[in-house]
This record gives C-alpha cells, structure tokens and sequence, in this order.
C-alpha cells in the first residue's frame, strides 16, 4: 500500500523503442513528426524538440509490431500550443500520412502509428474548453458550459488551422522542427492485467490514480490528467511480444531530484522488485514486463534532463494495434492537398 506520492514534478522522459529499418524510421520521426535528431553513438538513433531527448530508436527489429501483445499503445508527445498542433496535422495531411485528430475537449490530439506500428499521439492541452475524466466508476467529458460531450469527436480542422500564421503552409517552412517547450507528455501502455499494473505504479513507484475504470487505468504526478496510461485493450492477460519484434523497449520516468529518486527505489525494493544499473540509471520491470525499470541522473541532451530517472520497460516490444502502418515517402511525395482521416 502506498503511503507517499511520488515527486509532484515528475515526469516522462525519452521513450525508447525498436524498429526494423533506422533509416526509414529516422526519415519519418525527423520529416513526419518534427523532431531534431540529436548526435548518437553506435547504432541508437536520438531525436528531440530544441535539444531535450524524446525518443530514441533502435534499430534492431526483425518484424513490426505484433498486434495483441503488452507494450506500448502510444507514446504520447505534448505541443506547446494550437499552432504546433495545426503545423503537424497539415504537414502529415499534405505527406498522406493516415492521422486521426481526436477533439478529447481538455486536449486536443492527434494519432499516428510509426512505420513499423508504434502508436504515436502528439497534443496540445486545451483545458479552457472543458474536462474530461472518470467520475463514479465512468467516462464523462464536457464543454466548459457544463454540456455533456462526446469526448472523441474529430478535430475542427477550421479553427484548428486558424492558429496557423501567414507562411506556415509554404513548402519551406512543412518541415521545420518542432519547437522548444515540446515534451514528452505521458505514456500509454497495454498491460496484461491494470489491477497488477496499477499496485505497481500506484502502490510502489507513487503516481496518483486518476481514474480507474474496468480495463483502464491512469495515473500521474502533481494532478496531472495521466503520465502513464493502462489498458487491456490488447486483450487481458496480452502476453509480451516475442523477441525481436518492434515496440517499445524501455521508457523513462523522470524526478526532479535524486532523493525523489531514493524514495521510489526505495518503496520499489521494499516490494521485492528488482533494479538494475543500467547506464544512465537504474531499470527495472513492470508487471506484464520481462525486461527491467530504470532511475538515473542520465546522459544528458539539456540540463533540464540531468535528472534522476526512473526507466520502467515495460516488456520488449509492444502491440500498438492492429491499423496498418503507412508508408514513408519522400518530400517530392508530399501532396498540396491536405487529406487527413478524420
Ligand atoms: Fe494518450
């Protein structure tokens, strides 16, 4: 039983993750995404937003994701504004990218899979325009006057793209980065069970329940929505993928200060669950993992990311879905209308 919430500032870090082809993957985190790859060694390809590390790939798999296995749903990356939200949503429409902006009222967000089916979600919070939660054991959502709403509506691409300034639909400026303030928001996993998921992450590594519902579960630190969602949306008792498929490899729980850092450990031993060093941290597993979690003042892209870090693996690889994935193109095959599967 938890008796201490984990550091109010925490937060995620670099998603790290596997796929089959580095060059390609590089091409559409770097081209489709927005992000700015960052100077790696070996093989491991780094990418951020303004030089704080987002994702880091490996490109070592064998085979895309496997549909109906724990792992990653999505990894979950946040805008600093409707702009940047617009900026994304038109440069995949005119790159003919599949993408489902989503209207959740208190954020408005848009959906993607990698390449090789890693679940993408990159969005801006909009809480001026209502809320949406779990209240007595069920989903609600509604707008600021207190309405009821759906809550998955699409986007309004009009007022969307209203936040879009003169140029931003010029051909020079479609894949220009995204910028500083972008982040890691949170992450969202498929799990095998979100009873066992959440005494781990509630239980030992502190985060607050958010709301807990039958096969879904969110928690987060300092009030926040949910950094780390859970479903069983793959199917209950999802079995990791097998080795050598493309998924998420480990993720990164950051604190604010080495002895927040203590004190997770510290309830995380207390529960027998192992840790390992790993470089830049300690790692260890959740429970539908077979790999290990990690805490560590890391290897660093900006100072603001010399923190301590907690790096949960939850399992090798992950079922992101079952949507196929597209195709990464080249520039010359970005279109000039904009198509997106709303
Ligand atoms: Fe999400």
């Amino acid at each position: 039983m938890k008796t201490q919430s984990i550091a109010a500032k925490t937060g995620v870090g670099a998603v790290e993750l596997a796929v089959t082809d580095g060059v390609r993957a590089l091409r559409f985190y770097r081209d489709y995404v927005g992000l700015t790859p960052i100077a790696s060694e070996g093989s491991e390809i780094r990418l951020g937003a303004a030089g704080r590390e987002l994702v880091v790939l490996h490109p070592e798999a064998e085979r895309p994701v496997v549909p109906r296995t724990s792992g990653l749903y999505h990894l979950a990356i946040l805008v600093p504004d409707r702009r940047e939200l617009a900026r994304v949503i038109d440069r995949l429409g005119r790159l003919r990218w599949e993408q489902f902006p989503t209207d959740h009222v208190m954020t408005k967000a848009n959906y993607l899979w990698d390449p090789d089916g890693n679940g993408i979600e990159i969005y801006v919070e909009s809480p001026e325009d209502g809320t949406m939660g779990f209240a007595n054991g069920t989903f609600f959502a509604q707008d600021k006057e207190g309405r009821p709403r759906s809550g998955r509506d699409p986007i309004d691409l009009e007022e969307m793209f209203s936040h879009l300034r003169e140029d931003d639909r010029q051909d020079n400026r479609l894949f220009e980065p995204m910028p500083a303030g972008t982040k890691m928001g949170h992450i969202h996993l498929h799990v095998a069970d979100v009873e066992d998921a959440l005494r781990f992450y509630h239980d030992l590594v502190g985060f607050d329940v958010m709301g807990h519902v039958p096969g879904v579960g969110f928690v987060s630190a300092g009030g926040y929505h949910h950094h780390v969602g859970l479903n069983t949306w793959a199917g209950q008792g999802a079995p990791p993928a097998p080795a050598g498929s493309a998924g998420l490899r480990r993720y990164t729980i950051e604190l604010p200060t080495q002895r927040d850092l203590d004190d997770v450990v510290g309830r995380l031993e207390r529960g027998n669950v192992r840790l390992a060093e790993v470089a830049g941290g300690l790692a260890t597993a959740d429970p539908s993992a077979t790999g290990s979690c990690s805490a560590s003042p890391a290897r660093a892209a900006s100072r603001e990311q010399r923190r301590p870090r907690l790096k949960p693996s939850p399992v090798i690889p992950a079922g992101a879905g079952t949507r196929r994935p597209g195709r990464v193109g080249t520039p010359a095959e970005a279109g000039t209308g904009a198509k997106s599967s709303v």
